[in-house]
């Protein structure tokens, strides 16, 4: 069976190990729930993505701009900035926490739709990359901004290509009838009002089209008309230097699932870039920002069966996580592979093949609450069990919901574990709390 994330995360003599470590070994040592990542694993998927640019004509001046809200830890947005990558923020808190980690401010490119004035004037003082802009208010708002502290603001826009990428609605913003990015009617004229700002330099175009795309043409169909507007705006005396495709390229969440590798989501990309290149009308800087693809299938969480209990029609497996650590069922009906630490014999594969199949979940007061459903598994009150592809959009959207501490998470390098997120104390969920006196 090939899981998502090998071979990082996979089975050595029965046992399953990140790297070179059993996963029951950093359980004792560091408590569950916990998040584990692979450093390898994170540095494949980087070095997938430098060297699919690198060989290419069209990507040999690129930026890969890692989406910092997939996963936001110190110690990967550390990996990240050691390795040379750009950062996509989309809020003051995660430019500060790129600053923090040690990232260049000149690689950062700031999306999202609602910046506030005080987060445009630390992009601009921290001098990044470029602002990806949505909205006449959002330029003039930076155009006032910038005019105050004496700077011009490198900008993008964000076009909606309405394109349909095929994936979950709430991750879908591409479309039409999605909050994010300018309509293609607008992009024209705002491109004018930008270039009549005297704080805004326009230096690019931008589109993100959502996330978990496992199709390659709807990129390539964002591509295209992203292209046809390069060409019109060089027409219109603003020409652009770099192109933004954003992120979203999906990866495999079940057991034996294909999905496009980095490779083959980038090369038609870069094929089409290339042509247009020749042509000498489109941009020659390329920049992406992907999350999930970078970190998703790098991490796994680690969670004990507190409880088999049986319920009318199926078990329920009472586990110690939930949807306040992994969010991503409960909000998407997302399906993450459930395995055992320890590798079912087969005698036990055909035992728990009679037993009942069992939802996985955790002590939230919510039925909604749940990290899987119908899921064959022998385990019983102890077990340890993992939760695959957790590395992105896991301890990053986590919650104290039900004052829960969440998770500790560990940074796996062979046979090297690091703890780089110590566990929340419940003391500290109300230390910004007070109790009023009347
Ligand atoms: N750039 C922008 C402007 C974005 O909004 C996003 C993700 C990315 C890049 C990175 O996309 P990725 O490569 O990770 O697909 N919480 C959801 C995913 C939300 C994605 C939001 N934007 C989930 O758990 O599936």
């Amino acid at each position: 069976m090939s899981l998502p994330g090998s071979p990082f995360f996979t089975y050595r003599n029965g046992v399953l190990c990140v790297e070179e470590i059993p996963l029951s070994v950093l359980a004792k040592r560091f408590g569950t729930p916990l998040y584990v990542y692979s450093h390898a694993a994170i540095s494949a998927a980087f070095r997938e993505f430098q060297q699919t640019l690198a060989a290419h004509p069209a990507g040999a001046n690129s930026l890969v701009c890692y989406a910092v809200k997939a996963n936001s830890s110190l110690a990967i947005l550390n990996f990240f900035a050691r390795e040379g990558a750009g950062f996509d923020v989309v809020s003051g808190g995660e430019l500060a926490r790129v600053l923090a980690a040690g990232g260049q401010a000149q690689k950062i490119v700031f999306s999202g739709v609602g910046k506030t004035e005080a987060e445009m004037e630390s992009a601009l003082i921290a001098g990044i990359l470029c602002f990806n802009l949505e909205s006449a208010e959002e330029l003039r708002r930076l155009n006032a901004v910038a005019e105050r502290l004496g700077k011009i603001a490198p900008v993008s826009l964000r076009v909606n290509p309405d394109v349909d990428p095929k994936t979950h609605p709430y991750i879908a913003t591409g479309l039409k009838t999605a909050k994010f990015g300018v309509p293609m009617q607008d992009v024209l004229p705002l491109y004018r009002l930008a270039r009549g700002l005297p704080h805004l330099a326009v230096i690019g175009i931008d589109a993100h089209i959502g996330s978990q795309i496992l199709e390659t043409a709807p990129f390539d169909e964002a591509l295209a008309r992203l292209l046809a507007l390069c060409a019109e705006l060089a027409a219109d005396g603003i020409p652009v230097r770099h192109i933004d495709l954003g992120g979203g390229f999906g990866i495999p969440y079940r057991a034996n699932e294909n999905a496009p590798t980095i490779r083959e989501y980038l090369t038609p990309l870069l094929d089409r870039l290339a042509k247009e290149q020749a042509k000498g009308c489109a941009p020659r800087f390329l920049i992406v920002e992907p999350g999930r693809s970078l970190v998703g299938n790098a991490g796994a969480l680690l969670t004990r069966v507190e409880y088999r209990k049986p319920g009318a029609e199926h078990d329920f497996l009472i586990v110690d996580a939930a949807m306040n650590d992994l969010m991503r069922p409960a909000l998407y009906e997302a399906w993450h592979e459930i395995i055992p630490a320890r590798e079912e014999t087969t005698a036990e594969r055909e035992a728990s093949a009679k037993t009942r199949l069992c939802d996985v979940v955790g002590p939230v007061c919510e039925s909604g609450d749940f990290l899987g459903k119908g899921r064959r598994l022998a385990a019983e009150s102890g077990d340890l069990l993992a939760v695959l592809s957790a590395g992105a959009y896991g301890m990053a959207m986590s919650s104290h919901y039900n004052t829960r501490a969440r998770a500790a998470e560990v940074l796996v390098s062979g046979s090297a574990a690091h703890l780089v997120r110590r566990r929340e104390k419940v003391e500290d969920l109300w230390a910004e709390e007070e109790i009023p006196l009347f």
